[in-house]
């Protein structure tokens, strides 16, 4: 039996780090996709490939003994063919750059939880979620499960660690100017530094998580009124909070002045440290802002809102 399923990588619009901590965060489904198909196969072992390296191994190794960014992969593969006389392959192939906040690892926990488990039953999508999330603690214990929901179920949504995801109901009609550092990040260590720069800092960390809080909720009110522009304005408020958790660099705030020069407003996605930015255009000045990121040699290209989440085939 094959079993194939896709899932997209995300933007955090506003809140990393800060969601780590309770504070709500904002996030979208993007139209770039992980797709991975899982088969069962007659030989014992577990088998993966990939466009990043592959990984076989026997079923029932420990876990903290493979040291491999497929980790996830072979988790869910052993989780999954207990009791089976019999291995499986996993064939993943990505469209979204690796380590550089846009979701890859969580979209690929998402349609690698989702292919294998319905290799045995008809998995829901709740189900899925939760593998997804257990997958993606094999190689990041503390997160905050928010991109992997949104990986899940696609289009934008509100999440907060506590009550879980609400999907946000307005469609906004911008586009996104990812621009990419090529600097790789772990998103463990990153948040194991703010971790630090929190407990160092409790009284700035508590009220920088207040000021969020607050432009979450203004921000909810300007996607009901579909405002870009002001909503720019919040995106730029947004990054100089993550600036001052230290999550930025000099990298990042040359390509956040390149972004700001033409775009509605431009900040860090994800774990921040190295990885994309994102910056916030419409039909008016989309050409202007990727023309702006190419002219200084910045890899870049534009998103819009998957609004479909998890597919399976
Ligand atoms: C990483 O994409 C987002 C962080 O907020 C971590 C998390 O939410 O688990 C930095």
């Amino acid at each position: 039996m094959i079993s194939k399923a896709s899932a997209p990588g995300k933007v955090i619009l506003f809140g990393e780090h800060f969601v780590v901590y309770g504070v709500k965060a904002i996030l979208c489904a993007i139209n770039k996709r992980v797709t991975v198909t899982a088969e069962n196969i007659e030989d014992k072992i577990i088998s993966i490939k990939s466009n990043i390296g592959d990984l076989e191994l026997q079923p029932n190794k420990p876990i903290s003994e493979i040291d491999s960014p497929l980790k996830p992969f072979y988790y869910l593969a052993n989780k999954m063919i207990q009791n089976q006389n019999a291995g499986i392959k996993i064939i993943v192939k990505s469209e979204i750059p690796l380590g550089v906040g846009l979701g890859s690892s969580s979209a690929c926990c998402v349609a690698g939880a989702a292919a294998i488990s319905r290799l045995y039953s008809d998995t829901s999508k709740e189900k899925i979620l939760e593998f997804a999330i257990e997958a993606e603690k094999t190689i990041f214990q503390n997160t905050s499960g928010a991109d992997c929901t949104v990986c899940t179920y696609g289009g934008i949504m509100e999440f907060n660690k506590e009550n879980g995801y609400t999907k946000i109901k307005s469609e906004p009609n911008f586009h996104l100017v990812i621009a990419n550092s090529n600097i790789e990040h772990s998103t463990e260590l990153v948040v194991n530094e703010v971790k630090s720069f929190k407990e160092k800092n409790e009284e700035e960390f508590s009220k920088l998580c207040d000021n969020e809080t607050n432009l979450v909720e203004d921000v909810l009110e300007l996607l009901k009124e579909n405002n870009t522009k002001k909503l720019g304005e919040k995106i730029n408020q947004n990054q100089k909070y993550l600036e001052a958790i230290g999550v930025s660099n000099e990298k990042i705030k040359e390509m956040i002045q390149i972004g700001m020069k033409s775009s509605f407003g431009a900040k860090i996605t994800g774990a921040g440290g190295g990885g994309c930015i994102f910056a916030l255009t419409d039909e008016t000045n989309l050409n202007e802002t990727i023309n702006q990121f190419r002219n200084k040699s910045f890899e870049c290209f534009s998103v819009k809102i998957d609004l479909k989440g998890l597919n399976t085939f």
